[in-house]
């Protein structure tokens, strides 16, 4: 049983080559909000409770308390945590690995020849913003309206009703003029906002082999060049990083929406482990968190007049609401916990997206500089260093990456698409779910997939995601709309001492392979009959020679990683009939003042990393809550 991933070995590598070239700029002395020392600094009661300091609890604690009058606490289980590693920009990866995660290992995924994946998800203060890769991305506007469609037609959960919440999450800064003439990056501002303190920036340098790898995709017949990655259009574009590009630094939930605030009705309490909600009649007044000093723990009561408002994640999220008696009642009895609201969907419906390497080189790719001079080549790296260490720009002020493409079955796979469309449509959906899977689950899903087989046969709809490197090989290849489903439940043996058990359920619908496969030869297509051909390409993994179907399925069986760290979808905003935990208020149903607001909401995954859509989410959030002040 295999533990590591091919991902996992490429961060280790990162790792061991990323230097850490930030300066700490926080100390706990600039902290201005009220960080409670222990818990009998809590006061008894609040407005508003708030369970997760993470992207999305920040977000809504910094909005709710800018009034000075309604009161808010925050409580997180991490620490809030200062490191040049976390400010990081340079690799994306110095803040990634167990260090500032919980450690959480999945299941292991018997289609995936029983490997685990670690599930990274962030344990301190500013949450999974704190330690992701920093690419800053949307969904294509089918992706947001998908969402609303599951309630009706003038949901605004739509594009149209989100866009405006995408604008006010983050501040666009563009990237210097002299950067995007080298490489031709294009934008539009008017997709985006200027009002936030999280910022969407640029580093003062990209690879010039970029060019030669996005416009190779202009012999590939429907690939579309949006102007921006805000746009709402799948495509091969350019996109952002989460870093603010004045300091080169990260930019995240804990720098836009903690540190510089100083208000006494806003509360914090860290390393505070949130056990269970209060539910009386039906009502949520309040919740129980826990600490743990030397052998002895403590239990802390706090009374939430308003409103409780859970944020603690994808992964933790559906833990707190089971143990609090909302859940599968089965799943519930079987822990012993009295169920107080059946709700049958709470951590089911679990999405990531799956992620792999195909390994193709272009062996006469002569590109200079490009990634691999940052790796021995000395003279390089000194002239790196040098503009690093005197205005912060060049090589080392780059993430993970600004160029990708994010394109449609139609367009990746012309021939086979409505074939895949229809079986998906054709298929037994309650059989790719767990065994009793609950009716309303089962409909949700069903109604899931009609959606999905829609969005195989439409060019708006990205698949497909191909990360850009500028170096001359492929990149990471990521599925961004898996049919299969997995479960985040709690431990039945000891509920409220263990993390929750992880199955992402793996390529459980069997399209997923069909999916999958077809981009193993997309890749090679892309490689080996555009212009890229002159530059020889020569596959390396899988290789050449493995084409077909049963021995690609075994490839991928063998080299999937069911995780991009994009966990989402336990707690999700669908109709109750079709398994639903909150409406579209973000009310979990059955409960009064209890809502939940993070990438646990999302019903289905949208085409892009999560961390942006989260923002809008949080800040739709506080206008709904405001509007029941
Ligand atoms: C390694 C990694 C790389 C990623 N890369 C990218 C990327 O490049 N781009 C992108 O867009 N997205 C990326 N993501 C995903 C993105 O960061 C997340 O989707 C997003 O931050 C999730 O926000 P959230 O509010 O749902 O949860 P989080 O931000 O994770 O916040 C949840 C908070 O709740 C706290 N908590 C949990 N349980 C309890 C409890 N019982 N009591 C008290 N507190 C609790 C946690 O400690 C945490 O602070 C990445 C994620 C990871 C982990
Ligand atoms: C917590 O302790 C620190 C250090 O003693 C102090 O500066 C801070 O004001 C305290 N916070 C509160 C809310 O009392
Ligand atoms: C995976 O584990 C299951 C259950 O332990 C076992 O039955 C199966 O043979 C294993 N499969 C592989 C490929 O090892
Ligand atoms: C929206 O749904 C209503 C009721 O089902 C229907 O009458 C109307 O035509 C739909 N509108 C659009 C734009 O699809
Ligand atoms: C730059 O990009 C634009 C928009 O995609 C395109 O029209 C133009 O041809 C490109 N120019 C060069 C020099 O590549
Ligand atoms: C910010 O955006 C608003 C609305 O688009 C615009 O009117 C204003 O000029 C912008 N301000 C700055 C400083 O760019
Ligand atoms: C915080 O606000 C109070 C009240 O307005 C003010 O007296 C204090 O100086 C502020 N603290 C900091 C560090 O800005
Ligand atoms: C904690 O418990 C252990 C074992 O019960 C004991 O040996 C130890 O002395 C205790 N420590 C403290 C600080 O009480
Ligand atoms: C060293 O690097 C500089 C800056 O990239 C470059 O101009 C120069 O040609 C390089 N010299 C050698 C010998 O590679
Ligand atoms: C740093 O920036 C200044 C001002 O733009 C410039 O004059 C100088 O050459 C830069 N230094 C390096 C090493 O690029
Ligand atoms: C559930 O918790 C028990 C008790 O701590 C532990 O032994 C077991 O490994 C856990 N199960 C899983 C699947 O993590
Ligand atoms: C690749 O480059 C080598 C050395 O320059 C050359 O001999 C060879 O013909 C090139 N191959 C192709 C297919 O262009």
């Amino acid at each position: 049983m295999a533990s590591i991933t091919t991902f996992g070995i490429l961060v280790a590598l990162l790792l061991a080559i990323a230097e850490p070239f930030g300066q700490a700029r926080h100390g706990q002395s600039e902290l201005q909000l009220r960080l409670l020392n222990g818990s009998s600094q809590v006061e008894a009661a609040y407005d508003y409770v708030i369970i997760g300091a993470g992207t999305a609890g920040l977000t809504i604690a910094d909005h709710l308390t800018a009034d000075g009058k309604s009161t808010v606490l925050v409580i997180e289980n991490g620490k809030v945590v200062d490191s040049p590693r976390i400010d990081q920009v340079y690799s994306g990866m110095a803040a990634m690995g167990p260090t500032w995660s919980y450690q959480i290992n999945s299941v292991p995924q018997v289609n995936l020849r029983n490997r685990t994946t670690a599930v990274l998800a962030g344990n301190l203060v500013g949450g999974s913003s704190a330690i992701n890769a920093m690419m800053t991305v949307r969904g294509t506007s089918e992706d947001y309206d998908r969402w609303g469609n599951f309630f009706s037609n003038t949901s605004t959960w739509s594009w149209d009703g989100l866009l405006p919440y995408l604008r006010k999450a983050l501040t666009f800064v563009p990237p210097e003029s002299t950067v995007t003439q080298s490489v031709n990056i294009t934008y539009d501002t008017s997709f985006w906002g200027n009002s936030s303190s999280v910022y969407a920036g640029w580093p003062s340098f990209q690879w010039p082999g970029l060019t030669t790898q996005i416009e190779a995709f202009q012999d590939i017949p429907g690939v579309e060049f949006p102007v921006d990655s805000g746009a709402g259009k799948a495509g091969v574009y350019w996109f952002p990083t989460f870093m603010d590009p004045k300091i080169v630094q990260r930019s995240y939930a804990r720098t836009g929406h903690f540190d510089k605030i100083n208000r006494t009705n806003h509360d914090v309490i860290t390393e505070s482990h949130v056990t269970k909600i209060i539910l009386e009649d039906g009502t949520a007044t309040g919740v129980v968190f826990r600490q743990g000093k030397g052998n002895t723990t403590t239990y802390t009561t706090v009374k939430a007049s308003r409103e409780v408002i859970l944020s603690a994640g994808a992964i933790h999220s559906p833990q707190i609401l089971q143990l609090s008696g909302i859940g599968p009642r089965k799943l519930l009895q079987s822990a012993g916990i009295d169920t107080t609201v059946d709700l049958p969907g709470v951590g089911q419906n679990f999405q990531d997206h799956p992620m792999m390497f195909m390994s193709i080189v272009l062996s006469n790719f002569t590109t200079h500089p490009s990634p691999s001079d940052m790796f021995g080549n000395q003279n390089f790296t000194d002239w790196a260093q040098t503009l690093w260490r005197a205005n912060k720009t060049g090589p080392y002020s780059m993430g993970i990456g600004n160029a990708a493409a994010w394109l449609g079955m139609p367009v990746i796979a012309p021939e086979t698409f409505e074939s895949i469309a229809s079986k998906l449509e054709n298929q037994d959906h309650a059989a790719q779910l767990p065994p009793y899977t609950d009716p309303t689950v089962i409909a949700g899903y069903s109604a899931q997939m009609k959606e999905m087989a829609r969005s195989i046969r439409s060019s708006n709809t990205a698949f497909y995601n191909h990360v850009l490197s500028g170096a001359g090989s492929s990149g990471s290849l990521i599925d961004l709309h898996p049919l299969s489903r997995g479960t985040v439940n709690i431990n039945t043996t000891d509920p409220f001492n263990t993390e929750p058990i992880v199955d992402y359920r793996a390529l459980t619908n069997p399209v997923d392979l069909d999916i999958l496969i077809e981009f193993l030869r997309f890749t090679k297509r892309y490689f080996f009959e555009t212009r890229l051909k002159e530059l020889s390409p020569r596959q390396v993994q899988p290789p050449d020679y493995v084409e077909d179907p049963e021995d690609l399925a075994g490839f991928l069986r063998s080299n999937l990683s069911p995780s991009e760290f994009h966990p989402s979808g336990t707690c999700a905003m669908m109709p109750k009939e079709l398994g639903g935990v909150v409406d579209e208020s973000l009310k979990v149903y059955g409960v009064k003042n209890l809502r939940v607001v993070d990438a646990s909401i999302m019903p289905t995954l949208p085409g892009a990393n999560t961390c942006q859509s989260v923002y809008a989410i949080a800040e739709k959030a506080v206008d709904l809550i405001k509007a029941d002040m």
